[in-house]
C-alpha cells in the first residue's frame, strides 16, 4: 500500500483526507491516481497522521516515482563546452553530466548504513567556520556525547577527520615507536590491517592467530605475552566485520594489563551495536567509525585515549611519524582550552555526527544494543527457516553483523546482484578466504529495523527460490514474525512482573 492509499485508510475516505489537509478533493484524488504523495507534503503527512506515516517514507516513495532531475545546462549545449573554439573545453568531460541523485537503497551490508532523516537534514544546514564560537560549543557537546557512547570519562575523546582506517593509524602511530613489541591478534581482515600498521610504525609484531569466524582467544594472547617479555601493546578487533565474530574485549584487556601492556581496540563495528565499556573494562586506546552503528555519513573516526596512553605519547622522545595524526597537535584543536587551527575540520559532517549521537542518547545506549539483538533474533529465525546457517557459533555472534554461509550450488554474487537490482537491497560479500562463501547481513544503526528484516527475508527467499532452491517463500517471514511475537510477549511479562 502506498502512502496515498494509507492516508485514505487512516482517514476513511479521500474526502476526509482532503479535509484533514485542508485541500481540494481533486488534489487527493490525484495523489491516489499517481500512486504517491509529493515530497513537499512529507512533513505535513507525518504531522497530520501523528507519525503513523513517516515523512521519510513519503519522500522515498515520491523520489522513486518521480526522480528529481536537475538540469545544469540546457539540453542543446554539451556539458562544459560553450563553443567549439573555447580553449578550456578540451579539458571538459565529453559525456553530458547531470547533478547526481543516488537511488534509495536498503543498506544491510557491513556499512555504510542508511542515515536517519534527522541526521541528513542536519548535515545540509549552512556551513560555518570551524573556529566559529557556535561550532566550538557544538564540539564540546559532541565530545560529551562520544564519551557517553564509549562509556568513558577520558578527556581525550574526539572524532578524527577521516574514516575508521585513520582511527586505526592514529592509535598505532602515536603508541608504537620503532622497535616496540606489539601483539597483533588476527582472526579476520581487520586484524591483518592492524598488523600492517604495527609493521609500518617500525614495531616488532608478534601475531596471535585464530580461525576466521572464531573470537580472539585470551589464552593464546597470554601465552604470547609469557613467551615475549616487554610487549608494549596488544591490539585486537572487538567486532570482526569480515566474519561477524565478537571477541571478549574485557578479558583481553585484563590479560594485556596483567603483563604490563596497553591495548588498542578496534570498535569500528561494535560501538553502539553491542556493549563497549571503555572505563569499566580499562581500555587504553579505542577507535571506531561514523558509518556503522552510529549511522552517520562515512569519514569520521571517534577515538579515545586514557590518561596512561596520553602520558605514554607525551613522553616519547622521537617525533610522531605522522604530522596529521600526532595526538599532541590534534589536542590543540580539540581541547577546549587551546583550540587553534590544525586542519580544516569537516564541519557539516561533524554536525551530522552530533545529531547521530544525539539520537542514540535519546534512544538510550542500552536500548540501542537491545534493538540490535531483537532484530538479529528475528533475522536469524527467518534465515534458519530457509536453511541458511551462520558462520559463527551463537555465543560469539554479533547481532549487528550476521555472517551466513551461502547455500551449496548458489552463485552468491548473482544473489547479491538480484537483491540490489530487483529489491534495492545491499548485503555484503565475503572477504579474503571467505570470498564466495558467505554473505554479511548488517543490522547497524538506522538500518536495524523490523521493516528491513522482513524485506530482506522475503527478497532473499524469493531470489533463492527463483534460482531453484527448495524454499517455501513465506516460511522465513513467518519464523521472523513468530520470533518478534515471542520477544514481545517476554518483554510484556517482564514489565508486568516489574510493575
Ligand atoms: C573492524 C573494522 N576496522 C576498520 C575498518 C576500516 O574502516 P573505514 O572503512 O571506515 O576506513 C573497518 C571497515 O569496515 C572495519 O570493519
Amino acid at each position: 500500500m502506498n502512502c496515498a492509499e494509507r492516508l485514505v485508510e487512516i482517514f476513511g475516505s479521500q474526502a476526509e483526507v482532503a479535509r484533514a489537509f485542508q485541500l481540494d478533493r481533486a488534489v487527493v484524488h490525484h495523489w491516489i491516481k499517481t500512486g504517491y504523495v509529493p515530497a513537499r507534503w512529507a512533513g505535513e503527512v507525518e504531522r497530520v497522521t501523528h507519525g503513523r506515516i513517516n515523512a521519510v517514507d513519503v519522500v522515498n516513495e515520491a523520489s522513486a516515482k518521480n526522480p528529481v532531475r536537475v538540469k545544469s545546462r540546457p539540453e542543446d549545449a554539451p556539458f562544459g563546452i560553450l563553443s567549439e573554439s573555447d580553449p578550456m573545453s578540451q579539458y571538459a568531460p565529453t559525456k553530458r553530466i547531470h547533478s547526481f541523485h543516488p537511488p534509495q537503497r536498503t543498506l544491510m551490508g557491513p556499512g555504510p548504513t542508511e542515515i536517519h532523516p534527522r541526521v541528513l537534514t542536519t548535515m545540509s544546514q549552512p556551513a560555518i567556520g570551524y573556529l566559529d564560537p557556535i561550532f566550538v560549543e557544538m564540539m564540546e557537546e559532541l565530545k560529551s556525547l562520544l564519551r557517553y557512547v564509549y562509556q568513558t570519562k577520558n578527556p581525550l575523546t574526539f572524532p578524527l577527520s577521516g574514516p575508521g582506517s585513520v582511527g586505526m593509524e592514529y592509535c598505532f602511530v602515536n603508541m608504537v615507536a620503532p622497535g616496540d613489541k606489539v601483539i597483533v591478534c588476527q582472526n579476520g581482515v581487520f586484524g591483518g590491517r592492524m598488523l600492517e600498521n604495527a609493521v609500518r610504525c617500525g614495531g616488532t609484531p608478534i601475531v596471535v592467530e585464530d580461525k576466521w569466524g572464531d573470537p580472539v582467544d585470551p589464552n593464546k594472547v597470554e601465552d604470547a605475552l609469557k613467551r615475549n617479555k616487554g610487549v608494549s601493546v596488544v591490539a585486537f578487533v572487538h567486532a570482526e566485520t569480515s566474519t561477524g565474530a565478537q571477541s571478549d574485549a574485557k578479558a583481553l584487556t585484563q590479560v594485556a594489563h596483567k603483563h604490563g601492556a596497553m591495548v588498542i581496540v578496534d570498535a569500528v563495528t561494535s560501538l553502539a551495536g553491542t556493549p563497549v565499556k571503555v572505563d569499566e573494562w580499562n581500555i587504553d586506546a579505542i577507535y571506531s567509525a561514523s558509518q556503522k552503528c552510529l549511522s552517520c555519513t562515512p569519514g569520521l573516526s571517534p577515538v579515545s585515549f586514557n590518561d596512561r596512553v596520553v602520558e605514554h605519547v607525551k613522553k616519547r622522545k622521537d617525533k610522531i611519524h605522522s604530522w596529521f595524526m600526532d595526538m599532541n597537535l590534534l589536542f590543540n584543536y580539540w581541547n577546549a582550552g587551546t583550540r587553534t587551527y590544525h586542519h580544516t575540520a569537516p564541519t557539516n559532517s561533524l554536525f551530522a555526527l552530533h545529531e547521530a549521537l544525539l539520537l542514540i542518547r535519546e534512544e538510550g545506549l542500552e536500548n540501542a544494543w537491545a534493538r540490535a539483538t531483537r532484530h538479529h533474533m528475528a533475522l536469524k529465525a527467518g534465515l534458519e527457516a530457509m536453511g541458511i546457517r551462520f558462520l559463527v557459533k551463537p555465543e560469539y555472534q554479533l547481532p549487528q553483523m550476521n555472517a551466513v554461509l551461502c547455500p551449496e550450488g548458489v552463485d552468491e554474487a548473482e544473489v547479491r546482484t538480484r537483491l540490489l537490482n530487483d529489491f534495492g537491497i545491499e548485503i555484503g560479500a565475503g572477504l579474503g578466504p571467505l570470498k564466495g562463501k558467505i554473505w554479511r547481513i548488517g543490522l547497524m544503526g538506522y538500518s536495524c529495523r523490523a521493516d528491513n528484516v522482513m524485506l530482506c527475508l522475503s527478497a532473499l527467499g524469493s531470489v533463492l527460490s527463483d534460482l531453484g532452491l527448495p524454499i517455501h517463500v513465506g516460511d522465513a517471514e513467518a519464523a521472523a514474525h513468530a520470533a518478534y511475537a515471542q520477544m514481545h510477549t517476554k518483554d510484556a511479562q517482564r514489565k508486568k512482573r516489574a510493575a
